[in-house]
């Protein structure tokens, strides 16, 4: 495993592609997982989608205190509600802002060896989702900002 490096918004252009299906579930698959996931641990960050490491693969690693959740080809098929609620990036490092999501989604994906998950994510989880899916396709939380909040915030978990 090795940390990989973490593309900064405003330096590199790949944050802002959309990213493409994986297809091969193989041992580079394996590997840029594990290193998204050491990447992400190493920043302290709660999420980190492939584009931000310069790969413009469709997965992200996401860990809000309840383990290692890996997702391939995720895609937010239900949601419910919505709210406001402050976000950080490890992207953009050093800033908050208030974004509005849903209260609640569901997500279908692959695991690592291409079969089929289901997970259902409210609270951070949800937020963690929402921001990490928005990667693939090349959106950053900021673009959906209603209210810079750094000021209020000391230093927290990122995404
Ligand atoms: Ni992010």
């Amino acid at each position: 495993m090795a940390i990989r490096k973490i593309l900064i918004e405003g330096e590199d252009d790949l944050l802002r592609k959309h990213s493409r299906p994986v297809e091969k579930f193989d041992k580079r698959l394996w590997t840029l997982l594990d290193d998204m996931a050491q990447t992400m641990y190493d920043a302290d960050g709660a999420g980190l989608a492939a584009p931000q490491v310069g790969v413009l693969k469709r997965c992200v690693v996401i860990d809000v205190g309840e383990g290692l959740l890996e997702l391939v080809n995720p895609k937010i098929v239900w949601s419910t509600g919505s709210v406001v609620r402050p976000e950080g990036c490890l992207s953009v490092p050093g800033r908050r802002g208030t974004v509005e999501r849903p209260e609640k989604v569901r997500v279908q994906a692959q695991d690592r060896f291409g079969q089929p998950i289901e997970i259902e994510g409210e609270g951070f989880l949800d937020m963690a989702l929402c921001h990490e899916i928005d990667h693939l396709d090349g959106i950053i939380y900021i673009d959906k900002m209603i209210e810079d909040v750094t000021d209020q915030y000391e230093t927290e978990d990122e995404e």
